[in-house]
């Protein structure tokens, strides 16, 4: 039986003590709440890591994440972040290949499957983010796309190393646009995706890998996408900054 999780995606909102807050208010609803067949994680901006980790101590249910990480160990690079920095502080996930990095910060898959070695090494667990632009759908190149991602961010992993990571498909159409995959295209990706990890390392790999989907998920929707038989849970931008709606989100796998 593969993991269920749901991830909250902060990205770059909430100061100290909003997010002290916010994260004081979900830990005692998820505790109250949650059943514990899944796990929460709450990927926050790096200031909040250490505070949350030490609110999370007595709370299994919840885990702790990273939204990046600098693929060396340490060095010259001011400003960044590195995994082992991350790990010391507590936190047990790291985000990579999020879109808006992609995007943003020109992140390609080169970067991020060293980016992806090096999170690992430090005994951390990759959540690596794939997906496909509304121009690359509408040409028909979605599967394409994903294929590619794959191959050349994570399938250089061995099986045990691989058996780290969680995937997530985050349609780049569907983030913070309100325009959700609908069940049936979010299903189509995720098979997909675990048709070519079967095919890359074998069916026990493939069917142990949890695979999250990303991209406007909601109370409303939830159900739906995660009743669809390799979705396994989602990666939530927006959603996660409301706890109500995080937890209603949580609790669809009770
Ligand atoms: O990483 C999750 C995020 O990209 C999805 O954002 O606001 O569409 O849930 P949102």
């Amino acid at each position: 039986m593969r993991k269920k999780i749901v991830a909250g995606n902060w990205k770059m909102n909430l100061d100290y003590n909003e997010g002290l807050s916010l994260f004081s208010e979900m830990i005692n609803m998820i505790n109250d709440e949650v059943t514990g067949k899944q796990e929460a994680v709450i990927c926050s901006p790096f200031i909040h890591l250490h505070s949350l980790a030490q609110l999370a101590k007595g709370y299994p249910k919840v885990s702790l994440g990273a939204q990046n990480a600098h693929q060396a160990e340490s060095g010259a690079y001011t400003g960044e972040i590195s995994a082992k920095m991350i790990k010391s502080v507590g936190a047990e996930y790291v985000i990579l290949g999020h879109s808006e990095r992609r995007q943003y910060f020109g992140e390609g898959n080169e970067l991020l499957a060293k980016k992806t070695d090096t999170v690992l090494s430090n005994g951390l667990k990759p959540i690596f983010c794939i997906g496909e632009t509304l121009e690359e759908r509408e040409a028909n190149k979605h599967f394409e796309i994903i294929k590619s991602q794959l191959e050349e961010g994570v399938f250089h992993l061995d099986e045990e190393q691989f058996g780290n990571l969680v995937i997530a498909y985050e349609p780049v159409w569907a983030i913070g646009t309100g325009k959700t995959a609908s069940a049936a295209q979010a299903q189509e990706i995720h098979a997909f995706i675990r048709i070519e990890i079967a095919a890359k390392y074998n069916q026990e790999l493939a069917n142990s890998t949890t695979i999250l989907y990303g991209g406007s998920c909601n109370p409303k929707n939830a159900p739906e996408l995660f009743a669809q038989p390799d979705i396994d849970g989602g990666l939530i931008g927006g959603a996660s900054l409301k706890s109500r709606d995080f937890l209603d989100i949580v609790k669809v796998f009770n």
